[in-house]
């Protein structure tokens, strides 16, 4: 492509600044291009371009802090402004799952790039990371060419692959990119806006727009099959006496299988994973293959026996009812090393754990704000210890370092009952053992 810029580097901008948002133009920045960012949301706009990320990612903050400073990154609310700028535009808003039903909602999505079309320039390239229904980029990609005023403008699909919590690595070292194109011209200038990327090297995957929607929601119905599988193998063990974190541990020796994503406990939450698996079932039903992915059902439902398992258990383990009990929480994100209470397998056993009627009390690093905000009637502490002050149990629902670290002896001072129960089998049973506790967990004795 001809870049409008001095160099050979494109002019980026990205649309949509949550998570991956965000992340994404703050990386691009940090790869040297010149970077636009573009929300709706005023105030986040306002935070970003002062420096702050608006939510908790390791390692964000201090990288836009400094591309900021280096004048390559800006924030704009203005789409006028974005389709002067940018050559390639990434659109990475949200596709949550709609309610009461299991389709991703793609009201964003569509407003966004229904608000960029007409004022994006000739030669522009419009790019797709959200996770959309198979069938998006075609039907976009037949939008822009009906109604785009300008020249030569092309749709392409990208999917993203990032974790939170490892956003920014994800991000400026992927494990592969993959490109769904309908020409070369529109390969080019991708691999133009990737180009320091493609030269680590990174693998590329060149495809078709319906190959490249699929790579993302393929990609997360099969990490949390295997998540859901190692879960239903606790199931078993609960019934037989075994324990899943050593039978995980065997089966992770396995090259074939591996120990990623092998980890039994409270199962998967997030943004992501609970609501791609929905979405993809709901258009498969839509596109007649519905029976394909009927397994997903089972992978939804096992995860979901987990959380309702947990429940069950803390309720034995103080007798049988929750009534006038003191319940301590550790944990409300949906994994450590994020503020992320979006389908919180944590959140949802401690609100689950207030209406049987006990007193919860809950402490998290970085989701307080949020947690609170989704569950105003739980009881929120400054730390683990005060969230563990006078609890008949402790309840161990998200694995971040803090509480895999903590010494069961400093807690024992606190509680009025040494038992806790390990959602995420991250702490040392014998350790807790030793200091006097009652430890249970999840898939193990
Ligand atoms: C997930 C995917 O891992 C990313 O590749 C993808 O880009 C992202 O969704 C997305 O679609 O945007 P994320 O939602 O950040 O990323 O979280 P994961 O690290 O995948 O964890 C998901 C859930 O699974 C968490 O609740 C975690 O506690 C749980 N989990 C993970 C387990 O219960 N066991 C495991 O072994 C691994």
């Amino acid at each position: 492509m001809e870049p409008t810029t001095s160099g050979a580097r494109p002019r980026l901008t990205v649309l949509g600044t949550g998570y991956l948002g965000a992340t994404h133009a703050v990386c691009m920045a940090e790869l040297g291009f010149d970077v636009l960012g573009l929300d709706v949301d005023e105030h986040k706009i306002a935070l970003l371009q002062s420096g702050e990320v608006p939510f908790y990612e390791p390692g964000l903050p201090e990288l836009l802090r400094k591309n900021l400073e280096a004048g390559r990154l800006r924030f704009t609310t203005s789409f006028e402004e974005v389709g002067a700028f940018g050559d390639v535009h990434f659109l990475c808003v949200g596709t949550p799952q709609k309610q009461g039903e299991f389709a991703a909602d793609m009201t964003y999505v569509d407003a966004c790039f229904r608000a960029l079309v007409p004022h994006l320039r000739d030669g522009a390239l419009v790019v797709g990371k959200s996770t959309v229904p198979a069938g998006t980029a075609e039907r976009l990609a037949a939008e822009l060419a009906r109604t785009c005023p300008a020249a030569d403008v092309e749709l392409a699909w990208n999917p993203e692959f990032l974790r939170e919590g490892f956003a920014v690595e994800d991000t400026l070292t992927p494990d592969r990119l993959v490109f769904g194109v309908t020409s070369e011209a529109a390969e080019a200038k991708l691999s133009a806006a990737f180009a320091p990327v493609l030269e680590l090297p990174t693998p590329l995957v060149v495809t078709d727009f319906a190959t490249a929607q699929l790579v993302k929601v393929a990609a997360n119905a099969f990490l949390a099959t295997k998540i859901s599988f190692i879960n239903a193998m606790a199931e078993v063990c609960e019934a037989t006496g075994g324990d899943v974190t050593l039978l995980s541990k065997a089966l992770s020796y396995d090259s074939r299988i591996g120990g990623r994503f092998l980890h039994a406990g409270l199962g998967f939450g997030g943004g992501c994973l609970p609501k791609d698996i929905r979405a993809f079932m709901a258009r498969a039903g839509e596109l007649g293959v519905d029976q394909a992915l009927s397994f997903l059902r089972e992978v939804d439902a096992i995860n979901l026996r987990r959380r309702a398992r947990m429940v069950d258990l803390a309720r034995e383990l103080v007798g049988g009812s929750f009534g006038g009990m003191r319940v301590g929480v550790l944990g409300a994100a949906f994994k450590p090393n994020s503020d992320d209470i979006r389908d919180s397998p944590a959140l949802d056993v401690a609100a689950a754990i207030q209406r049987q009627g006990a007193a919860v009390t809950l402490y998290d690093p970085a989701a307080m704000d949020n947690a609170r905000a989704r569950c105003p009637e739980l009881g929120y502490r400054e730390s683990a210890l005060e969230a563990a002050g006078g609890a008949d149990i402790v309840l161990h629902l998200t694995e971040w370092s803090e509480f895999r670290q903590m010494d069961p002896a400093t807690l024992s001072d606190v509680v009025a009952s040494r038992r806790i129960v390990d959602g995420r089998n991250a702490l040392d049973p014998a350790r807790w053992r030793a200091a006097g506790w009652t430890y249970r967990a999840l898939g193990r004795p």
